[in-house]
């Protein structure tokens, strides 16, 4: 396992993700979790994030105190990236300075080579004491100074080990950042460089402590994910064997440990999520797992009971019901137009469905649980030290539910990522279909109905909605799409022509992204042809939609719901 410290970077979950990409299990903390948490995660190192903020400033975030006599006492290996370097530079009496402009793009990464006396000193650190009483993974043989290398930008088998396996010095790496260190810390040595910067990766080769001023993490450093594998898996001697396999198999005993005799009530929406966490349940715990969908009148077409059918043919002896309660819904969402407003409000009275749902069902009203499907990015959200990826909207499951409620949560997936979801799914040997849907929101057309929420705009928008999904699956787009809908636009009315007379009716805007993880998105580029056939099929076919728009922003700055 290895430990993230959050400084707020918006690229800290890159991080995370890249460790799991490697087959090493990693997770974020703030950078002030206390020492106790930080040393019952055991990890067998710990990256220290990027951040937007000055180490000097008065508002800057720090690792607690007694967390470097922690990496002092258990010879934990340390990476800081960017403010981490930082961080690790004024914690150990080096010095940083604010620089008089921004560096921000791509630099030439130059890595020195070692001589044999800190090549000795650099292999007796790998061999040092085990970490937290485990013992590292054997290190790889030794490089050979001697051989012969014809390519000129080749890396030579002398430069440190976090450099092993790159192909390329000097090799491309992202920069960005505004201070940088000026004077390092005692014990610390460059062992890459670049034009602008002499500390661009330095070392406390004895106590196996780097910094990196540039980010591993991000696409643009060609070969940043080979440097956090060499540090993960040959520093920290970290063994990957982070699989969904394993996953499904421990979380599975852990769910039958947890859940005992009671029983689960899964809220099930037909999504990715909520499939492969009803699955997991399940295979767990057989009949004492119950599912029901909630028809809230916020689905989309035919929802309910397609919904139904696709999840008794995929999870086979799954028990699953469909609830009607769209009145319910509609009469509390009445004159409601605020976001965080229709979200409680939508909470809320889920909550209350379940629980009448448990009572209807027979099963206990206490001492159950409800099984949601949170993943790891709406944890991150929530925890995220503030800065830019601090939470933006209130939105899902984390953290949203009344104190009135009686059934305990369950949350199986909230450590994954949705392409982990996937991957788990397919373990599950759930339907490539069901796999790979598209997302669907909780609250539904409700935060895609901009404005006020009635039948008849929910009808609208879900006619708006079919029609754009059915043109997408015919022209081969859907797979291609991470997420795709329809928005309709509030107190917009448009003047139109149609026939003989002048329309004046609602605008809708239809939006797609590609996208792996949710985080980060672009918006997709579809083709002329089919935007086209979209735009002409809804304006002709949907009464009350007289105008078409394509969203074209990405996320970030822009989120992928417009709510
Ligand atoms: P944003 O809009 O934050 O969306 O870029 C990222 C992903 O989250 C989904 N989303 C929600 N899911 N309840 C949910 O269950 C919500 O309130 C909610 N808001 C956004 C969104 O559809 C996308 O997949």
């Amino acid at each position: 396992r290895i430990l993230i410290l959050d400084f707020g970077s918006q690229y800290s979950h890159l991080i995370v993700r890249r460790c799991r990409e490697i087959g090493v299990y990693a997770e974020l903390m703030r950078c002030d979790t206390n020492i106790d948490d930080i040393r019952n995660f055991s990890a067998k190192g710990i990256i220290l994030s990027g951040g937007p903020y000055s180490v000097y400033e008065e508002e800057a975030p720090h690792c607690v105190p007694a967390f470097w006599q922690y990496v002092d006492q258990t010879h934990m290996p340390l990476l800081g990236i960017c403010y981490g370097l930082q961080e690790m530079t004024y914690a150990l009496k080096g010095k940083v300075s604010a620089s008089a402009k921004r560096e921000y793009g791509h630099a030439e990464l130059m890595m020195k080579e070692l001589n044999a006396e800190e090549r000795k000193l650099d292999n007796q650190a790998n061999h040092s004491p085990a970490v937290n009483g485990v013992p590292t993974a054997p290190r790889d043989s030794e490089p050979d100074p001697n051989q012969v290398h014809d390519n000129p930008t080749a890396v030579s088998p002398n430069v440190h080990r976090l450099f092993q396996g790159l192909v390329h010095n000097p090799t491309r790496v992202w920069m960005s950042h505004g201070d940088k260190v000026t004077q390092l810390a005692p014990g610390f040595q460059a062992i890459a460089v670049t034009p602008s910067s002499e500390y661009a990766c330095v070392a406390h080769l004895e106590k196996q402590m780097f910094g990196l001023q540039f980010h591993p993490e991000v696409t643009h450093t060609d070969e940043g994910t080979q440097l956090i594998r060499n540090f993960i898996l040959k520093i920290c001697g970290a063994v990957p064997s982070w699989n969904m396999k394993n996953f499904a198999h421990t979380e599975m005993e852990r769910l039958r440990r947890q859940i005992g005799e009671r029983h689960v009530l899964g809220a099930l929406s037909g999504g990715v999520d909520s499939t492969v966490a009803a699955a997991l349940l399940h295979k767990a715990i057989g009949h004492k797992f119950h599912g029901v969908l909630i028809d809230t009148g916020l689905l989309r077409m035919h929802e309910g009971p397609e919904v139904i059918q696709r999840l008794k043919q995929h999870i086979p002896g799954l028990q699953v019901d469909c609830i009607d309660a769209t009145q319910e819904f509609f009469d509390a969402l009445k004159g409601v137009t605020d976001p965080e407003k229709k979200r409680k409000i939508i909470g809320g009275l889920f909550i209350e469905c379940f629980e009448k749902a448990t009572k209807e069902l027979h099963l206990p009203v206490e001492g159950g649980f409800l099984l949601q499907g949170t993943l790891y990015p709406d944890v991150i959200e929530s925890i995220s030290f503030k800065g830019p990826s601090a939470t933006i909207k209130t939105h899902h499951n984390v953290g949203g539910l009344p104190a009135k409620m009686k059934l305990q949560v369950l949350e199986p997936l909230r450590e994954l990522f949705k392409d982990e979801v996937r991957a788990l799914g397919m373990e599950l040997g759930i339907d490539r279909s069901s796999v790979w849907r598209h997302p669907f929101p909780g609250p539904g057309l409700a935060i895609r109905i901009l404005g006020e929420i009635t039948r008849e705009r929910a009808d609208i928008l879900r006619q708006a909605d079919d029609i754009f999904l059915d043109e997408i699956r015919k022209s081969g787009d859907y797979d291609k799409i991470g997420q795709a809908f329809v928005v309709l636009l509030p107190d917009v009315k448009s003047v139109g022509v149609m026939g003989d007379s002048r329309t004046y009716e609602m605008a809708c805007c239809i939006r797609a992204v590609a996208t792996s993880d949710f985080m980060t998105a672009d918006w997709y580029h579809m083709p002329y042809d089919v935007l086209a056939r979209c735009s002409s099929r809804i304006i002709n076919e949907v009464t009350g939609i007289n105008r078409v728009c394509y969203d074209i922003s990405s996320k970030p700055p822009a989120t992928i719901e417009w709510e």
